[in-house]
C-alpha cells in the first residue's frame, strides 16, 4: 500500500502514546504472561487488527507496519485512538528480532502481503527465506501463522515455502470465505470480495 507523503504524519506517530518508532535498546515488554499476542505484519489502514482488539480484549495484540503514511491513516481512521490492547509499531519485519524476544508471539497473521511478482524481488516477499527464519524465531513453539492472499502466485510459492519450515498445515482454502465471529475482513479483502474474486487461506502450527 503505497500513500502520498503526509507532513504531518511523522510528528504525529512520533508523539501518539500507543506508537512504537524505533526498536528499543532492549525487546518491547508487552505481555503480562496472561494474554496471548497475536502480531500482523503488513496492516496497512490497521481495520483487521483493530477490530480483532476490539473483540477479544483478552489478547494483546500489535500491528507492525512500515508505511508512515499509511500509519498515520490508519491512526486517524481509528479516530486517534486505538484500543488499549493494540500497540501500533512503525516499522520494518526486517527488524522483527530487535522487536520482539524469541518465542513469545502466539500467533502472527499476514494479509495480503505484497507480491513482489517478479523473480528478482522475491527476497521481499514475507513468506521469503528473509523472513520466515525470523517470524519462526520469535513464535513460540505450538504457534501459529495465519495467511490470507488475493494473490494464487503468492499462495503457491508460500505454500512451497512453508514446507520447508517445522511447521504443521492446518488449514489450506482456495475459496475462503468466513463467518466474521473469529475472522475480519481487511481493506483488501473488502475490495477483492466485491470484485468476486477467490480469497486463499492457510494456517500452520510451528512443530514444538
Ligand atoms: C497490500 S497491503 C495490505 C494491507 C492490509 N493487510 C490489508 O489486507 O488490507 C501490504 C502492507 O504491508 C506493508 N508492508 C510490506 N512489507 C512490509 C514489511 N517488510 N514490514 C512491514 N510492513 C510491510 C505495506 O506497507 C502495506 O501497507
Amino acid at each position: 500500500m503505497r500513500m502520498r507523503h503526509k507532513p504531518w504524519a511523522l510528528p504525529y506517530l512520533k508523539a501518539h502514546p500507543q506508537v512504537v518508532f524505533e526498536p528499543q535498546e532492549k525487546p518491547l515488554q508487552l505481555s503480562d504472561h496472561s494474554s496471548s499476542l497475536i502480531l500482523e505484519i503488513g496492516s496497512g489502514k490497521g481495520r483487521y487488527v483493530s477490530t480483532l482488539a476490539q473483540r477479544f480484549p483478552q489478547h494483546h495484540y500489535i500491528a507492525l507496519e512500515k508505511d508512515i503514511n499509511v500509519s498515520a491513516t490508519a491512526l486517524k481512521a481509528a479516530g486517534d485512538t486505538l484500543p488499549k490492547n493494540l500497540t501500533w509499531i512503525v516499522g520494518s519485519a526486517g527488524d522483527l528480532e530487535r522487536y520482539f524476544e524469541p518465542g513469545v508471539l502466539d500467533e502472527i497473521h499476514l494479509n495480503f502481503s505484497d507480491p513482489w511478482p517478479k523473480k528478482g524481488h522475491e527476497k521481499r516477499r514475507l513468506t521469503s527465506r528473509t523472513f520466515m527464519p525470523m517470524m519462526l524465531n520469535v513464535l513460540k513453539p505450538q504457534g501459529v501463522i495465519r495467511f490470507k492472499t488475493d494473490n494464487a502466485s503468492l499462495f503457491e510459492y508460500t505454500m512451497l515455502q512453508m514446507q520447508t519450515y517445522p511447521l504443521e498445515l492446518l488449514e489450506f482454502n482456495v475459496q475462503y470465505t468466513h463467518d466474521g465471529s473469529i475472522d475480519v475482513h481487511t481493506e483488501y479483502e473488502q475490495k477483492f470480495n466485491a470484485l468476486n474474486q477467490p480469497i486463499y487461506r492457510a494456517i500452520w502450527r510451528k512443530k514444538p
